[in-house]
Protein backbone atom coordinates (compact mmCIF):
# COMPACT_ATOMS: atom_id res chain seq x y z
CA UNK A 1 0.00 0.00 0.00
CA UNK A 2 1.10 3.42 -0.68
CA UNK A 3 1.56 6.04 1.43
CA UNK A 4 -2.12 7.67 2.53
CA UNK A 5 -3.53 10.62 4.60
CA UNK A 6 -6.18 10.47 7.65
CA UNK A 7 -7.64 13.36 8.50
CA UNK A 8 -8.43 13.83 12.29
CA UNK A 9 -10.66 16.83 12.43
CA UNK A 10 -10.47 18.32 15.66
CA UNK A 11 -9.78 21.82 16.75
CA UNK A 12 -6.94 22.46 15.21
CA UNK A 13 -7.37 19.66 12.53
CA UNK A 14 -4.71 17.52 11.51
CA UNK A 15 -3.31 14.89 8.48
CA UNK A 16 -1.64 11.45 9.98
CA UNK A 17 0.49 10.74 6.73
CA UNK A 18 1.75 6.94 6.76
CA UNK A 19 4.07 5.03 4.09
CA UNK A 20 6.44 4.08 3.58
CA UNK A 21 10.09 5.88 2.19
CA UNK A 22 8.16 9.42 3.44
CA UNK A 23 11.09 10.15 5.59
CA UNK A 24 12.60 12.38 2.32
CA UNK A 25 8.79 14.28 2.22
CA UNK A 26 8.87 15.42 6.13
CA UNK A 27 10.66 18.78 5.70
CA UNK A 28 8.14 19.53 2.31
CA UNK A 29 4.70 18.46 4.61
CA UNK A 30 6.26 20.16 7.47
CA UNK A 31 6.97 23.49 5.65
CA UNK A 32 3.70 23.32 4.06
CA UNK A 33 2.11 22.71 7.63
CA UNK A 34 4.23 24.97 9.83
CA UNK A 35 5.63 27.52 7.46
CA UNK A 36 9.10 28.98 7.61
CA UNK A 37 9.93 28.54 11.53
CA UNK A 38 12.53 27.35 13.67
CA UNK A 39 11.81 23.32 14.37
CA UNK A 40 13.63 21.83 17.60
CA UNK A 41 13.49 18.03 17.00
CA UNK A 42 13.14 16.20 20.41
CA UNK A 43 14.43 12.30 20.19
CA UNK A 44 15.76 10.20 22.72
CA UNK A 45 18.92 8.19 23.08
CA UNK A 46 18.25 4.95 20.98
CA UNK A 47 16.48 6.62 18.29
CA UNK A 48 18.27 9.87 17.73
CA UNK A 49 22.04 7.69 16.45
CA UNK A 50 19.36 6.09 14.00
CA UNK A 51 17.35 8.75 12.69
CA UNK A 52 18.04 12.08 13.84
CA UNK A 53 20.82 13.22 11.31
CA UNK A 54 18.45 11.94 8.25
CA UNK A 55 15.00 13.96 9.74
CA UNK A 56 17.11 16.99 10.38
CA UNK A 57 18.39 17.06 6.81
CA UNK A 58 14.91 16.42 5.44
CA UNK A 59 13.83 19.74 7.29
CA UNK A 60 16.40 21.71 6.76
CA UNK A 61 16.27 20.98 2.88
CA UNK A 62 13.10 22.52 2.83
CA UNK A 63 14.40 25.80 4.86
CA UNK A 64 13.42 25.00 8.85
CA UNK A 65 16.49 25.63 11.03
CA UNK A 66 16.71 22.90 13.71
CA UNK A 67 17.86 22.56 16.72
CA UNK A 68 18.05 19.15 18.43
CA UNK A 69 17.89 17.89 21.82
CA UNK A 70 18.47 14.13 23.14
CA UNK A 71 16.85 12.46 26.18
CA UNK A 72 17.45 9.13 27.48
CA UNK A 73 15.08 6.69 26.51
CA UNK A 74 12.64 4.80 28.41
CA UNK A 75 9.69 5.14 30.50
CA UNK A 76 11.63 5.48 33.16
CA UNK A 77 12.56 8.88 32.30
CA UNK A 78 9.44 9.73 31.09
CA UNK A 79 9.05 12.30 34.43
CA UNK A 80 9.17 15.81 35.43
CA UNK A 81 12.88 16.81 35.53
CA UNK A 82 13.35 14.95 31.62
CA UNK A 83 10.70 17.68 30.85
CA UNK A 84 12.34 19.78 32.62
CA UNK A 85 15.86 19.47 30.70
CA UNK A 86 13.30 19.90 27.62
CA UNK A 87 11.77 23.63 28.84
CA UNK A 88 15.05 24.67 29.44
CA UNK A 89 16.46 23.98 26.29
CA UNK A 90 13.65 25.35 24.40
CA UNK A 91 14.06 28.45 26.15
CA UNK A 92 17.91 28.19 26.34
CA UNK A 93 17.42 28.39 21.67
CA UNK A 94 15.01 31.16 22.21
CA UNK A 95 12.15 29.29 20.24
CA UNK A 96 9.44 31.71 20.41
CA UNK A 97 5.36 31.04 19.67
CA UNK A 98 5.54 30.92 16.20
CA UNK A 99 8.64 28.13 16.08
CA UNK A 100 7.77 24.48 16.24
CA UNK A 101 8.95 20.97 17.93
CA UNK A 102 9.47 18.03 16.33
CA UNK A 103 8.62 14.58 18.15
CA UNK A 104 10.82 12.05 16.96
CA UNK A 105 11.06 8.83 18.50
CA UNK A 106 7.89 6.57 20.48
CA UNK A 107 5.53 6.83 22.77
CA UNK A 108 7.61 8.12 26.04
CA UNK A 109 8.92 10.94 24.04
CA UNK A 110 6.33 11.90 21.84
CA UNK A 111 4.53 12.18 24.70
CA UNK A 112 6.60 13.86 26.96
CA UNK A 113 7.89 16.73 23.79
CA UNK A 114 4.09 16.63 23.34
CA UNK A 115 3.69 17.95 26.52
CA UNK A 116 6.58 20.35 26.74
CA UNK A 117 5.37 21.98 24.11
CA UNK A 118 1.71 22.38 25.48
CA UNK A 119 3.28 24.21 28.25
CA UNK A 120 6.04 25.71 27.18
CA UNK A 121 5.35 29.88 26.29
CA UNK A 122 1.66 28.65 27.21
CA UNK A 123 1.85 26.29 23.74
CA UNK A 124 3.65 26.02 20.39
CA UNK A 125 3.29 24.00 17.73
CA UNK A 126 4.29 20.57 17.60
CA UNK A 127 4.12 17.85 14.95
CA UNK A 128 4.51 13.54 15.99
CA UNK A 129 7.40 11.67 13.93
CA UNK A 130 6.62 8.01 15.41
CA UNK A 131 9.22 5.64 14.95
CA UNK A 132 7.36 2.21 16.52
CA UNK A 133 4.27 0.46 16.15
CA UNK A 134 2.99 1.74 19.33
CA UNK A 135 3.20 5.37 18.95
CA UNK A 136 2.19 4.96 15.25
CA UNK A 137 -1.28 2.96 15.55
CA UNK A 138 -1.75 4.76 18.91
CA UNK A 139 0.05 7.28 21.03
CA UNK A 140 1.39 10.21 18.47
CA UNK A 141 -2.59 10.58 17.17
CA UNK A 142 -5.05 12.02 19.42
CA UNK A 143 -3.47 15.17 21.46
CA UNK A 144 -2.73 12.71 24.98
CA UNK A 145 0.32 14.44 26.29
CA UNK A 146 2.06 13.54 29.74
CA UNK A 147 4.59 12.65 32.36
CA UNK A 148 4.62 10.09 34.67
CA UNK A 149 4.40 11.08 38.59
CA UNK A 150 6.00 8.75 41.59
CA UNK A 151 2.47 8.12 42.03
CA UNK A 152 1.11 6.73 38.91
CA UNK A 153 1.47 6.65 34.96
CA UNK A 154 0.69 9.98 32.91
CA UNK A 155 -0.57 11.60 36.13
CA UNK A 156 0.40 14.67 34.90
CA UNK A 157 -0.04 16.09 31.39
CA UNK A 158 -2.63 18.29 29.12
CA UNK A 159 -4.71 17.58 26.02
CA UNK A 160 -2.44 19.22 22.68
CA UNK A 161 -3.19 18.04 19.43
CA UNK A 162 -0.62 17.98 16.75
CA UNK A 163 -0.29 19.97 13.92
CA UNK A 164 1.18 17.00 12.24
CA UNK A 165 1.81 13.06 12.06
CA UNK A 166 4.15 11.42 9.76
CA UNK A 167 4.95 7.80 9.73
CA UNK A 168 7.88 6.68 7.67
CA UNK A 169 6.65 2.71 8.10
CA UNK A 170 10.73 1.98 6.97
CA UNK A 171 11.38 3.39 10.65
CA UNK A 172 10.14 0.21 12.26
CA UNK A 173 12.19 -1.86 10.36
CA UNK A 174 15.05 -1.21 12.62
CA UNK A 175 12.41 -2.51 15.41
CA UNK A 176 13.52 -5.46 17.71
CA UNK A 177 11.04 -7.96 17.64
CA UNK A 178 9.82 -7.06 21.35
CA UNK A 179 9.09 -3.51 20.35
CA UNK A 180 7.11 -5.07 17.08
CA UNK A 181 5.25 -6.85 19.67
CA UNK A 182 4.57 -4.24 21.80
CA UNK A 183 2.70 -2.18 19.32
CA UNK A 184 0.79 -5.10 18.66
CA UNK A 185 -1.02 -4.64 21.98
CA UNK A 186 -2.86 -1.44 20.80
CA UNK A 187 -2.99 -3.18 17.57
CA UNK A 188 -5.03 -6.16 18.78
CA UNK A 189 -6.74 -3.52 21.43
CA UNK A 190 -8.14 -2.00 18.31
CA UNK A 191 -9.20 -4.78 16.74
CA UNK A 192 -11.46 -6.19 20.12
CA UNK A 193 -13.32 -2.38 20.08
CA UNK A 194 -13.23 -1.93 16.11
CA UNK A 195 -14.81 -5.51 15.09
CA UNK A 196 -13.98 -8.63 13.25
CA UNK A 197 -12.00 -7.83 10.14
CA UNK A 198 -9.04 -5.78 12.40
CA UNK A 199 -8.76 -8.49 14.79
CA UNK A 200 -8.90 -11.59 12.12
CA UNK A 201 -5.58 -10.08 10.63
CA UNK A 202 -3.98 -9.47 13.78
CA UNK A 203 -4.64 -14.02 14.33
CA UNK A 204 -3.59 -14.51 11.30
CA UNK A 205 -0.20 -12.74 11.51
CA UNK A 206 -1.06 -10.83 8.71
CA UNK A 207 0.16 -7.36 10.35
CA UNK A 208 4.05 -6.85 9.71
CA UNK A 209 3.19 -7.87 5.90
CA UNK A 210 0.19 -5.09 5.77
CA UNK A 211 1.86 -2.10 7.96
CA UNK A 212 0.15 0.27 6.53
CA UNK A 213 -2.94 -0.52 6.10
CA UNK A 214 -3.04 -1.65 9.65
CA UNK A 215 -2.21 1.87 11.05
CA UNK A 216 -4.38 3.58 8.84
CA UNK A 217 -7.33 1.67 10.30
CA UNK A 218 -6.19 2.32 13.94
CA UNK A 219 -5.81 5.70 12.73
CA UNK A 220 -9.12 6.26 11.61
CA UNK A 221 -10.85 4.25 14.13
CA UNK A 222 -9.19 6.29 16.91
CA UNK A 223 -9.60 10.05 14.90
CA UNK A 224 -12.98 8.81 15.03
CA UNK A 225 -13.46 8.39 18.66
CA UNK A 226 -11.17 11.69 19.53
CA UNK A 227 -13.62 13.86 17.16
CA UNK A 228 -16.23 12.95 19.15
CA UNK A 229 -14.99 13.15 22.53
CA UNK A 230 -11.78 15.02 22.44
CA UNK A 231 -11.27 15.52 26.17
CA UNK A 232 -12.43 11.86 27.12
CA UNK A 233 -15.60 12.94 28.92
CA UNK A 234 -17.22 9.51 27.12
CA UNK A 235 -16.49 7.54 24.13
CA UNK A 236 -12.93 7.92 24.39
CA UNK A 237 -12.60 5.97 27.47
CA UNK A 238 -13.22 3.20 25.57
CA UNK A 239 -9.51 3.52 23.97
CA UNK A 240 -8.35 2.34 27.51
CA UNK A 241 -9.60 -0.83 27.13
CA UNK A 242 -6.66 -3.06 28.99
CA UNK A 243 -5.15 0.16 30.51
CA UNK A 244 -6.62 -0.07 33.76
CA UNK A 245 -4.47 -3.15 35.30
CA UNK A 246 -2.13 -2.79 31.70
CA UNK A 247 -1.32 0.78 34.53
CA UNK A 248 -0.49 -0.95 37.54
CA UNK A 249 1.63 -3.67 35.91
CA UNK A 250 3.86 -1.01 35.13
CA UNK A 251 3.87 0.63 38.05
CA UNK A 252 4.03 -3.08 39.57
CA UNK A 253 6.94 -3.34 37.54
CA UNK A 254 8.67 -0.23 38.32
CA UNK A 255 8.00 0.61 35.05
CA UNK A 256 10.48 -2.17 33.84
CA UNK A 257 7.57 -4.14 31.51
CA UNK A 258 7.26 -2.33 28.27
CA UNK A 259 3.71 -0.32 28.15
CA UNK A 260 2.51 -2.58 25.31
CA UNK A 261 3.55 -5.84 27.28
CA UNK A 262 1.27 -4.31 30.23
CA UNK A 263 -1.24 -3.64 28.67
CA UNK A 264 -1.62 -6.93 26.97
CA UNK A 265 -1.81 -8.39 30.30
CA UNK A 266 -4.17 -5.97 30.73
CA UNK A 267 -5.95 -7.07 28.33
CA UNK A 268 -5.88 -10.59 29.01
CA UNK A 269 -7.25 -9.93 32.97
CA UNK A 270 -10.01 -7.79 31.80
CA UNK A 271 -11.23 -10.21 29.34
CA UNK A 272 -11.26 -13.57 32.08
CA UNK A 273 -12.63 -11.10 34.68
CA UNK A 274 -15.51 -9.74 32.10
CA UNK A 275 -16.29 -13.26 31.23
CA UNK A 276 -15.85 -14.87 35.19
CA UNK A 277 -18.70 -12.14 35.98
CA UNK A 278 -21.15 -12.76 33.31
CA UNK A 279 -20.30 -9.46 31.61
CA UNK A 280 -19.87 -10.59 28.37
CA UNK A 281 -22.29 -11.72 25.22
CA UNK A 282 -19.90 -14.18 23.78
CA UNK A 283 -16.79 -15.81 24.65
CA UNK A 284 -14.03 -13.65 24.06
CA UNK A 285 -11.11 -14.45 26.96
CA UNK A 286 -9.66 -17.34 24.74
CA UNK A 287 -9.61 -15.59 21.68
CA UNK A 288 -8.08 -12.49 22.96
CA UNK A 289 -5.93 -14.72 24.61
CA UNK A 290 -4.80 -16.95 21.97
CA UNK A 291 -4.85 -13.68 19.82
CA UNK A 292 -1.82 -12.03 22.64
CA UNK A 293 -0.39 -15.07 22.64
CA UNK A 294 0.47 -15.73 18.88
CA UNK A 295 1.83 -11.60 18.75
CA UNK A 296 4.55 -12.55 21.35
CA UNK A 297 2.68 -11.11 24.27
CA UNK A 298 1.55 -12.22 27.57
CA UNK A 299 -2.13 -12.51 28.43
CA UNK A 300 -1.89 -11.87 32.28
CA UNK A 301 0.37 -11.12 35.16
CA UNK A 302 2.34 -12.95 38.17
CA UNK A 303 1.72 -10.03 40.16
CA UNK A 304 -0.92 -10.28 43.42
CA UNK A 305 -3.93 -8.95 43.01
CA UNK A 306 -4.07 -6.91 45.61
CA UNK A 307 -1.01 -5.48 44.74
CA UNK A 308 -2.50 -4.41 40.86
CA UNK A 309 -5.75 -3.11 42.85
CA UNK A 310 -3.58 -0.76 45.18
CA UNK A 311 -1.91 0.67 41.87
CA UNK A 312 -4.73 0.75 39.75
CA UNK A 313 -6.56 3.47 42.52
CA UNK A 314 -3.67 5.71 41.51
CA UNK A 315 -5.33 5.78 37.89
CA UNK A 316 -6.40 8.73 36.24
CA UNK A 317 -9.99 6.46 35.38
CA UNK A 318 -11.12 6.11 39.49
CA UNK A 319 -13.55 8.92 39.84
CA UNK A 320 -14.75 8.67 43.87
CA UNK A 321 -15.24 5.89 44.94
CA UNK A 322 -16.31 4.26 41.81
CA UNK A 323 -13.66 3.00 39.08
CA UNK A 324 -14.69 2.94 35.26
CA UNK A 325 -13.64 -0.41 33.65
CA UNK A 326 -14.12 -1.38 29.68
CA UNK A 327 -15.45 -4.49 29.69
CA UNK A 328 -15.25 -6.34 26.00
CA UNK A 329 -18.98 -7.96 25.69
CA UNK A 330 -18.02 -8.84 22.23
CA UNK A 331 -15.73 -8.37 19.79
CA UNK A 332 -16.21 -4.90 18.23
CA UNK A 333 -18.55 -4.02 21.36
CA UNK A 334 -16.83 -2.80 24.21
CA UNK A 335 -19.00 -0.66 26.87
CA UNK A 336 -17.71 1.35 30.24
CA UNK A 337 -18.66 0.28 33.46
CA UNK A 338 -18.36 1.95 36.76
CA UNK A 339 -17.73 -0.19 39.70
CA UNK A 340 -17.16 0.47 43.39
CA UNK A 341 -13.55 0.48 44.02
CA UNK A 342 -14.14 -1.78 46.94
CA UNK A 343 -15.49 -4.86 44.22
CA UNK A 344 -11.94 -3.79 41.95
CA UNK A 345 -10.02 -6.28 44.21
CA UNK A 346 -12.79 -9.40 43.14
CA UNK A 347 -12.83 -8.04 39.98
CA UNK A 348 -8.78 -8.11 39.18
CA UNK A 349 -8.85 -11.25 41.44
CA UNK A 350 -10.92 -13.38 39.08
CA UNK A 351 -9.08 -11.84 35.96
CA UNK A 352 -5.93 -13.20 37.26
CA UNK A 353 -7.22 -16.82 38.37
CA UNK A 354 -5.15 -19.71 36.74
CA UNK A 355 -6.57 -20.04 33.09
CA UNK A 356 -7.56 -23.82 32.33
N1 LIG B 1 -4.32 5.96 24.26
C1 LIG B 1 -5.66 6.24 24.50
C2 LIG B 1 -6.09 7.59 24.06
O1 LIG B 1 -5.34 8.28 23.37
O2 LIG B 1 -7.16 8.02 24.39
Amino acid sequence: MNAVSIPVRTRPAYQVQVGPGLLPDFGRILRDTLGHCRAAVVTDSVVGPLYLDAVRESLQSAGFRTVPHTVPAGEAHKNLSTLGGILEFLARERLTRSDALVALGGGVVGDMAGFAAAVYLRGIRYAQIPTTLLSAVDSSVGGKTAVDLRAGKNLAGAFAQPAAVLCDTDFLRTLPPETFADGMAEVVKTGVLSGESLLSMCEAGEVAAHETEVIARCVAYKAGVVERDEREQNERRLLNLGHTVGHAVEKCSGYTIPHGHAVAAGLGVIARAAEAFGWTAEPVAARICGCLAANGLPCGTDFPPEALSEAALSDKKRAGDTVTLVIPERVGGCVLRAVPVAELPDIIRAGCAPWT
